[in-house]
Order: C-alpha cells, then sequence, then structure tokens
C-alpha cells in the first residue's frame, strides 16, 4: 500500500477513538507512524456508563500491529486532562481529531432538558474543552492540524435531531472562527460531515442504506486534512463510501433597494424573485468578502 504521507514524530490525539469512525481514523495514524492518544470514555451510545475497554482495545489493538499509542479513558469535556495524557505519554501534541459523539434522538417536542443539554455537553463543549487545551501547545509551536466532526443532518436538517443539529453546526461555527484565529499560526481547521455505519446508525431510519458504508472510508480524508502537507483551512468537506467533496456558501446575487431609500414589506414581496435567484450567484469566503454586497449598498 502507498504510504508516502506519514505522521513520524507527530503526535495525534482521537477522540471517540474507541469504536466506529475515530477506530479507524486512530488505526490509520499509528500505521502511518504517529503517536497516537486514543480517547474513549467507553460509555454507550446515549452517552449513560464508562468503560476503560474501549480506548483499552485499541491501544492494545495499535500496539500488536507495531505502533504506538496510549489511552485516555475520560470524557471529551475533560479536554486538559486529555492533553495531559498526551503531553506525559508523548511530550507534545500536533493534530486533534475531535470525533467522539453520541445520539438522543427525539422529536423537539418530546425533548427533555437532559437530551439537550448531554449532546451539547459531548459534542460542541467537548470539541471545545478538548481544542482549547491544545491550542496554547499548538500556538507556541506554529504547528497544528485540527479535525472537526459536523453532521449533514445538521448541514440539512433532520427530523428528531434538533440537538444533534444543534450541538454540530455549533462546532461548524467554532471551526470558522478557529480557522481565522489560527491562520496566522499554521493551525489549519478543517471539518468533515461523515456517512459510515456504526452504533450511531444502527437505529437511523436508513439503518439499511447505512450498514453498506464501512468507516475506514473516512478515514483517508481525516489523514490528507491533518498532514503537514495540506495547507487550506476553513474547509467543509461531505465523505463516505469512496466519495468525497467539498461544501461552501452560495449567496444569490439579491436584490439592492440601496441603503438611502425607505422600502417596505410591499417591495420585498414584489422583489423576491430577483432576491432569491440563484442563476448568478456569490460564493463569500470570508466575513469581508460578505460584507462587500451590503457595502455595495451604502453606494446605491
Ligand atoms: P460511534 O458511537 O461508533 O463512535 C463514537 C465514539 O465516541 C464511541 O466510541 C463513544 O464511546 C465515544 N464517546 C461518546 N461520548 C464520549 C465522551 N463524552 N468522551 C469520549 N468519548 C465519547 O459513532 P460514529 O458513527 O463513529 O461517530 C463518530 C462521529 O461522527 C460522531 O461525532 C458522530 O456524531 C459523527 N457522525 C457520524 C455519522 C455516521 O454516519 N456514522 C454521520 C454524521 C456524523
Amino acid at each position: 500500500m502507498d504510504q508516502t504521507l506519514r505522521y513520524d514524530g507527530r503526535v495525534v490525539i482521537v477522540t471517540g477513538a474507541g469504536g466506529g469512525l475515530g477506530r479507524q481514523h486512530a488505526l490509520m495514524f499509528a500505521s502511518r507512524g504517529a503517536k497516537v492518544v486514543v480517547n474513549d470514555l467507553g460509555g454507550d451510545a446515549k452517552g449513560c456508563g464508562a468503560s476503560a475497554a474501549a480506548a483499552d482495545s485499541v491501544v492494545e489493538e495499535i500496539r500488536a500491529l507495531g505502533g504506538e499509542a496510549v489511552a485516555s479513558r475520560t470524557s471529551v469535556e475533560d479536554g486538559p486532562g486529555i492533553v495531559q495524557t498526551a503531553i506525559e505519554a508523548f511530550g507534545t501534541v500536533d493534530v486533534v481529531i475531535n470525533n467522539a459523539g453520541i445520539l438522543r434522538d427525539v422529536s423537539f417536542h418530546k425533548m427533555t432538558d437532559e437530551d439537550w443539554s448531554l449532546v451539547q455537553r459531548v459534542h460542541l463543549n467537548g470539541t471545545r474543552s478538548v481544542t482549547q487545551a491544545a491550542w496554547p501547545i499548538l500556538r507556541d509551536k506554529c504547528y497544528g492540524r485540527i479535525v472537526m466532526t459536523t453532521s449533514a443532518a445538521a448541514i440539512y436538517g433532520n427530523f428528531g435531531q434538533a440537538n444533534y443539529a444543534a450541538a454540530k453546526l455549533g462546532i461548524l461555527g467554532l471551526a470558522n472562527a478557529l480557522a481565522e484565529e489560527g491562520r496566522s499560526k499554521n493551525i489549519l481547521v478543517n471539518t468533515i460531515a461523515p456517512a459510515a455505519a456504526s452504533r450511531l446508525t444502527e437505529t437511523a431510519s436508513f439503518a439499511d442504506f447505512m450498514n453498506n458504508l464501512r468507516p475506514e472510508a473516512v478515514s483517508p480524508l481525516v489523514g490528507w486534512l491533518a498532514h503537514e502537507r495540506y495547507n487550506d483551512t476553513k474547509g467543509l468537506f461531505e465523505v463516505g463510501a469512496g466519495y468525497i467533496a467539498q461544501l461552501r456558501w452560495e449567496r444569490s446575487q439579491g436584490h439592492c433597494f440601496g441603503a438611502a431609500r425607505q422600502f417596505t414589506v410591499d417591495d420585498v414581496a414584489e422583489r423576491w424573485e430577483s432576491i432569491v435567484d440563484f442563476s448568478s450567484p456569490e460564493h463569500p469566503s470570508t466575513l469581508a468578502e460578505s460584507l462587500t454586497a451590503i457595502s455595495r449598498a451604502l453606494s446605491v
């Protein structure tokens, strides 16, 4: 197998690496020379319970294959603890793969505070906690690769996943801000929306379809986004079953009433077709690019 792209000397934290996608990511990094922190709390798919076996078994698997790995059995809510494990075992951290996740699917009118807050805590707060604990180290060394995990269910919306969608797009917002803050320090932050069979998809309405999607088909993109040769940031990618594509924002050309002109609800209704006309779209990728349209309106 071609192994041109390697991670020798790099320390990689993979959260939620005791199973599913995270395990595949960890195996891939270790097989290419990385020192891997295998983090996993070992609870169930709804975030209940804990077990050391999840992280430990993947560490054993990696070592049996001749790789280097250490277990971190704590929740991603304890980012400093996970980063401390990396420091104690390997002296630093270079790459953070934020992957840990749970599901508490339920329609919004039945969603409890616990359903809402546990999903925010694991996905959004956990991603924040691990990333923020690693951030000063990455800044000091002027090197870092961070991969966030969002979901198509959040990007496009899905019934019964209001808690998950909010958390997962929160992660995308975090990634976008950190991509800007990390840019000058060579800390690149990219996000994937994967699709793969795992215990999280066993109960999905389209589980039969998902069963065909191998989790190992997601790891090559994660590896590329985390490699020193990859040099772009703020990307969002859909990945699964051997398919990889990038997503971006698209804005209709819109209609400019002009900043100086008074306009009404009736004017908006009258111009609606051109406001939502995507025939000549724009693709702003920064706040400054986004504001150019508003700025044009000021001069009309
Ligand atoms: P999985 O359930 O197989 O793996 C998630 C891992 O995270 C588990 O091993 C679990 O023990 C661990 N985990 C859960 N809470 C944790 C915590 N507080 N601290 C540390 N570890 C914790 O599920 P899968 O599918 O591999 O999910 C990986 C990521 O991909 C998740 O963020 C998920 O939301 C996301 N995702 C997966 C999709 C799919 O099609 N499988 C679709 C879209 C997103």
